[in-house]
């Protein structure tokens, strides 16, 4: 693991060198599932949406994740509980300290958009990624066309970032959906696989782009769904999750398409790797 390196040591540029891990305070938690929950971190660098960070918890472990927000202030983290670092994450609180370390890999080229309409969509915690891309539509709302969003979850009680989708709802085409309602919830969206709702939508693909991030079953079949309907690879922006080590084009673990996506990705334009698989 590399060196640790206290923001003491380097209060005012946190990302000076990105391959050193820097301490950094959690300023909020919330939890937002019951196995997700968004932490905001007091650490300010300059990034991309799209782009990731590696945490690390001395003594657990390391683990990338995606930037949800977008901001030079702070930095907001959505993570889901899977094992030793993620579960470690969830028992901590506002104040303690973690070490983070990047911003790493190639994001979302948003500036190259500018004059676009976008179409944003995400299943599960894939709509996390996806937040950052919201979050600098706003600071730039006059530089893009309409923005549509589709977003689905499993159940009602997985939706994640509730308050904003209010605000979604106002701002943008908000299409939700949950693929089942088990316990009855009173919902106002449709209960359906969201590719359903992509596939029922009328979009026409002239001067559209496309970001998808998601389980791989609903990319593959949303990027068959936007193909039948015109839509060019070039227009289609994937994100992509391998399992990970360096983050630096070291170790080779994640690999994809000959391609390592800790430094050409996570984000992708689907006509640079091809058909989409999780091998
Ligand atoms: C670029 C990138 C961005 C990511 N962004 C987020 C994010 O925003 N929020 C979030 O919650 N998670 C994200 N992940 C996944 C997250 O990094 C892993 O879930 C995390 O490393 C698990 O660490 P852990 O120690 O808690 O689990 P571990 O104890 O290491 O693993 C638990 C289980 O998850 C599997 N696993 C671990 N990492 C991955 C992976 N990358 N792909 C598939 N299976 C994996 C392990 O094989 C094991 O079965 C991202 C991964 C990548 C590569
Ligand atoms: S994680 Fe080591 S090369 Fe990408």
């Amino acid at each position: 693991m590399p060196r640790v390196k206290t923001a003491k040591e380097e209060p005012e540029q946190q990302s000076a060198n990105p391959y050193l891990p820097v301490s950094t305070k959690i300023t909020s938690f919330k939890r937002e599932s019951s196995d997700c929950f968004m932490i905001r971190i007091d650490f300010k660098t300059k990034h991309d949406p799209g782009q990731f960070v590696q945490l690390t918890l001395p003594g657990i472990g390391e683990a990338p994740i995606s930037i949800a927000s977008y901001s030079q202030e702070f930095m907001d983290l959505n993570i889901r509980e899977v094992g030793n670092v993620t579960k470690a994450l969830s028992k901590m609180k506002k104040g303690d300290t973690l070490f983070v370390r990047g911003p790493y890999g190639k994001g979302y080229p948003m500036d190259k958009l500018f004059g676009k309409e976008l179409i944003v969509i995400g299943g599960g915690s894939g709509v996390a990624p996806l937040k950052g891309i919201l979050s600098y539509v706003d600071k730039h709302k006059n530089n893009f066309g309409e923005v549509s969003l589709y977003f689905g979850f499993r159940t009602p009680e997985d939706i994640l970032f509730k308050d904003e989708m209010r605000q979604w709802r106002n701002k943008y085409n908000l299409n939700l959906s949950v693929d089942k309602n088990p316990n009855k919830a009173r919902i106002s969206c449709d209960v359906c696989f969201i590719t359903n709702l992509i596939e029922k939508a009328k979009l026409n693909p002239e001067n559209k782009i496309v970001f998808i991030c998601g389980p791989p079953m609903m990319m593959n079949i949303t990027i068959s769904i936007l193909k039948n309907k015109g839509f060019k690879e070039e227009q289609i922006y994937v994100s992509t999750e391998r399992l990970m080590q360096c983050a630096l084009g070291i170790c080779g673990h994640c690999m994809i398409h000959g391609k390592y996506t800790c430094l050409d990705g996570p984000v992708f334009r689907y006509d640079e790797i091809g058909q989409y698989t999780n091998d």
